[in-house]
Formats: structure tokens, C-alpha cells, sequence
């Protein structure tokens, strides 16, 4: 049989902290063919561990490739029109292993882990100068969420690490260079590089210079012949060197946040949008200047899509549990079988009924940078059940963003005047109504989720000259999209975000 043409295909990785997908494009349509996705484990070996299999999520990622393609096979699509891949990854998360066996040397530290509470402690009284010398040059405050001191106490606390560091043989990367190493041949040739943007959140990456910061080296202790080659988000990094798509370049990197803004068409000064992935990541650009925020928010690399081009900067709002408390009821309350479930159970109840969750399972991220916070519902009686409780959980996402919401608006002097959302959980729709109510504002979303991974395809065809979406078109209107205006009258909704405040102001403080 003939094979349909559908001119050049992009494909996308996208390597999130809940599951690996596979996803492929048509350049011409952006429309999604077909795609694969794997759910990981997080283990928690310990109270605030957060940990994952490097090897599981390297696998994973073969897994989605290669299913993805007998799925394309099956509709006939020929995949050797597949002419660049992309990969867009879960931040932060720190891998280290050994560059002649290709062996991790520990676990994944997750971006969540809260190991190094107290190495942040000791650090933050051994900061030289004044107390800015980390976030000037990062854009980042001292935080267990950041690569530099994860990495910090694994260069301590693991003998094995410390070994292979003694010989040379460690290698350090975010999971965009532990998957791009091994993709263009591990041990055999495989390409050690990062992108600025996966870089900007290692806390050794210095922002202004777009270069690893000798300075922060040396104050974490981290060995700089350990670290990636810095390179752009849309350039050739090398080639696959196996399976069904061996021979094709990667040629698109972005922290999966970055991805979604490109993906979102978030390309002026201004522009915004929300993720709701395990956390909640709400990124606008700020164009080729670095804003440094008053209010709680970090600022970052937002893309450079091309070794020539400019790097583009943005200020992020970081929420660390959203999607995350979900699967807590699911996992460890078991009120609810499947993660759809939830809104059922929340479209049951109408309202929390007065009860309000926190779900600061790793400290509070932005805007408090609040370390010693602890999860807590409140607000119980005897009325209260798991429809609240699950009610509860989705206006949590809400207040969150809210809260970012607020501070980008005073970091910013203009209000947003809507707000564009993606991922996963979007689909949502309780939570997407809760969402406009709760900002007073629309909440717009595009019908294709995946932006992040469409992001990553962007960015890999543009580096192939394979235009997914023209990335110098001024129409950028890439997807269809659903908008959810606010519903409930403004006092109403302000009552019940200042006694979310108060719950907040409740969980802080449980850990010393
Ligand atoms: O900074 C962490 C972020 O990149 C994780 O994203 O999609 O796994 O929630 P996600």
C-alpha cells in the first residue's frame, strides 16, 4: 500500500514528572497524529524524598518512540518523514552518572525533593556579600527546588558520587542531557549538552552571560568538568543512534515550561500562560529583559531559539503541588479510582462547604518561598465529606494561580486580562470554570493541550528548517480555543480567597 504523504513530520518528547509521552506533528497543520504515553513511579523513600529511576524514565522515553511509531505505521504514515525531534523535560531534577558505563550513579532527585532543607540553611549563612549574590546572577532564590544544592548533597552524601567525581567519570545533568546523552549514543559518543533554559534552573547558570558561573561552582563545590555544554533551544544536538527513528536529529531542547510559552505563541513582551502539570508554572515574557520581581517571583530563561538569536527572559510563578494533590487522594487517600474522577466527586458537592486545603506537601514555592509549610485541611464539621474535600483540592489550584496572578499583576502595574492555559489538567472543566471565577477574569484554553510538546517541535523543525507553525508569523492563532468567563459576582469570590489566605498563613511554620 501507498504510503500517505503528508509532507515533513516533527516529533516531541515530553518528559514530565508523572508520565513520558511521545507525540508526533504535522508541520503543515500542527495537527497531533499520533502520540504514546508511559506514567513513572515517584518513590519517596523518605519523609520530603522525592525520587525517580533514571533508567525508567530513559526507557519510558524508547517505549513512547517506539510505540508511537508502529501507531503511525498502522495509519500508514510513513515515518521516515519524521525530520527532526524535540524534547521538552521536567526541570530542575538532578541525575548524575558514570560517562564509561553510562550507569546512574543515585536516583533522580526530584525538582519536589526537600532533602536539602537543611543544606540550604548552611548555605544561605555561608552566601558571600550580600544576601543577592545567588538571585542576581540566577534570577532564583535559595530554594530545595533548584538543581545546584541537590547536586551539592549528592557530591556529600554519596560515596559512590564522590568517587567517580575523585575519577573523573561523573557526569551532571537536568533530564534533557541525561535523555539527550543517551539518545545520540550513551557511552558511545552520546552528546553531554543542556539548553539555557534547562540550564537557568540548575542555580549555576548565570543568566546574564548565558555561561556556568565560576563563582557558583565554586560556592556549591560543584566540579565544573561535570557539567553540559551549554547550547541554544533550537539547534542540531546530534543524531539518533537507534531504534525505528535512528538517524534523526534532536534538534529542539526547552524545559517544559519554556516549551508551553512557545507552544502558547507567547512570543511578545507580555504574553502569559499557565501549565497544570504536578505543579503549576505560570511564565510570562518579558522579551530580552531580565525583570527581577517584588513579589515572591522568580525570573528565567525563557527561550533562545537559535544559536544567533536573542535569549528571551520571562518571570515565573511557581506552584509546586496542583496536579500533584490529585493524585494524592487517588494514591494515598483512595477517594477517588481514576484521576477523572475528581470532577464528579466536585460537581457533587457545588462547594467545598466551607473547607479549605492546602497542599504544601513540599513547602511553599512562589510567591512565599516557604520551606517550613506543611499540607492542612480546614475548616472540617461533621458535614464535611470527600465531595468537599475534593472540591476543596481543585479551588486550591485556583487560589494558587491566583496568588501568582496577583503578584505578576503588581511585578507588571497592568492587570492580566485573561489568562491562557494548557496541560493535562485543563480538560477539567469544573476546575477551568473555578479558575475564571476565582481570577474574575477569562481563562482561555486551546483545544490541543500538548502545547509543551508542540513547543519542542517548534523549536526542533525550526532548527531543520521544518516550520511547525511559523515561528516569524505575526497570525499566530495555532489551535481553537474554549474560553470560560467568570461566573460568580466578584465580592463572593474575594471572600473566599481571603480565607484561603488565612489556611495559608495556617500552614506555615509546622517544620523547623
Ligand atoms: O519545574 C518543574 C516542572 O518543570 C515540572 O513540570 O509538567 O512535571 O509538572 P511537570
Amino acid at each position: 500500500i501507498e504510503k500517505t504523504d503528508l509532507g515533513p513530520l516533527v516529533g516531541a518528547i515530553d518528559q514530565g514528572t508523572s508520565s513520558t509521552r511521545f507525540l508526533v506533528f504535522n508541520s503543515t497543520t500542527a495537527e497531533l497524529l499520533s502520540h504514546h504515553k508511559i506514567e513513572l513511579k515517584q518513590k519517596f523513600p523518605k519523609e520530603g524524598w522525592v525520587e525517580q529511576d533514571p533508567i525508567e524514565i530513559l526507557q519510558s522515553v524508547y517505549d513512547c518512540m517506539e510505540t508511537t511509531c508502529e501507531k503511525l505505521n498502522e495509519l500508514n504514515v510513513d515515518i521516515s518523514t519524521i525530520k527532526a525531534i524535540g524534547l521538552s523535560n521536567q526541570r530542575e531534577t538532578t541525575v548524575i552518572w558514570d560517562k564509561f558505563t553510562g550507569e546512574p550513579l543515585y536516583n533522580a532527585v526530584v525538582w519536589l525533593d526537600l532533602r536539602t532543607q537543611s543544606t540550604v540553611q548552611l548555605l544561605s549563612k555561608k552566601i558571600p556579600g550580600n544576601n543577592n549574590f545567588v538571585k542576581s546572577k540566577t534570577g532564583l532564590p535559595l530554594s530545595t527546588y533548584f538543581s545546584a544544592v541537590k547536586l551539592h548533597w549528592l557530591l556529600e552524601n554519596v560515596r559512590k558520587v564522590k568517587r567517580a567525581v575523585e575519577d573523573q567519570r561523573a557526569l551532571f545533568g537536568t533530564i534533557d542531557s541525561w535523555v539527550i546523552w543517551n539518545l545520540t549514543g550513551g557511552i558511545d559518543g552520546g552528546v553531554h549538552c543542556t539548553d539555557v533554559t534547562n540550564a537557568s534552573r540548575t542555580m549555576l547558570f548565570n543568566i546574564h552571560s548565558l555561561k556556568w558561573d565560576v563563582e557558583l561552582c565554586e560556592f556549591f563545590d560543584v566540579p565544573m568538568n561535570m557539567l553540559a555544554e551549554v547550547r541554544s533551544s533550537s539547534e542540531i544536538y546530534g543524531l539518533m543512534k537507534s531504534g525505528a527513528l535512528e538517524g534523526v536529529p534532536i534538534s529542539g531542547c526547552l524545559g517544559d515550561q519554556s516549551a508551553a510559552l512557545v507552544g502558547q505563541m507567547c512570543f511578545q513582551d507580555g504574553q502569559a500562560k499557565n501549565t497544570y502539570g504536578t505543579g503549576c508554572f505560570l511564565m510570562c515574557n518579558t522579551g530580552t529583559k531580565c525583570v527581577f520581581s517584588e513579589h515572591g517571583l522568580i525570573t528565567t530563561v525563557a527561550y533562545k531559539l537559535g544559536r544567533d538569536k536573542p535569549a528571551i527572559y520571562a518571570l515565573e510563578g511557581s506552584v509546586a503541588i496542583t496536579g500533584a494533590v490529585i493524585q494524592w487522594l487517588k494514591d494515598n487517600l483512595g477517594i477517588i479510582e481514576t484521576i477523572e474522577e475528581i470532577e464528579t466527586l466536585a460537581e457533587e458537592a457545588g462547594s467545598a462547604h466551607g473547607c479549605y486545603f492546602v497542599p504544601a506537601f513540599s513547602g511553599l514555592y512562589a510567591p512565599y518561598w516557604e520551606p517550613t509549610a506543611r499540607g492542612i485541611i480546614c475548616g472540617l464539621t461533621h458535614f464535611t465529606n470527600k465531595q468537599h474535600i475534593a472540591f476543596a483540592a481543585l479551588e486550591a489550584i485556583c487560589f494558587q494561580t491566583r496568588e501568582i496572578v496577583d503578584a505578576m499583576n503588581q511585578d507588571f502595574g497592568t492587570p492580566l486580562t485573561h489568562l491562557q492555559v494548557d496541560g493535562a489538567m485543563t480538560n477539567n472543566k469544573i476546575l477551568m470554570q473555578l479558575q475564571a471565577d476565582v481570577l474574575n477574569i477569562p481563562v482561555v484554553k486551546p483545544s490541543m493541550p500538548e502545547t509543551a510538546a508542540l513547543g519542542a517541535a517548534m523549536a526542533a523543525g525550526a532548527a531543520k528548517g521544518v516550520d511547525v507553525w511559523s515561528l516569524e508569523a505575526d497570525d499566530l492563532s495555532p489551535v481553537n480555543v474554549e474560553q470560560f468567563e467568570p461566573e460568580i459576582n466578584a465580592e463572593e469570590g474575594e471572600n473566599r480567597y481571603s480565607t484561603w489566605k488565612k489556611a495559608v498563613q495556617r500552614s506555615m511554620g509546622w517544620v523547623v
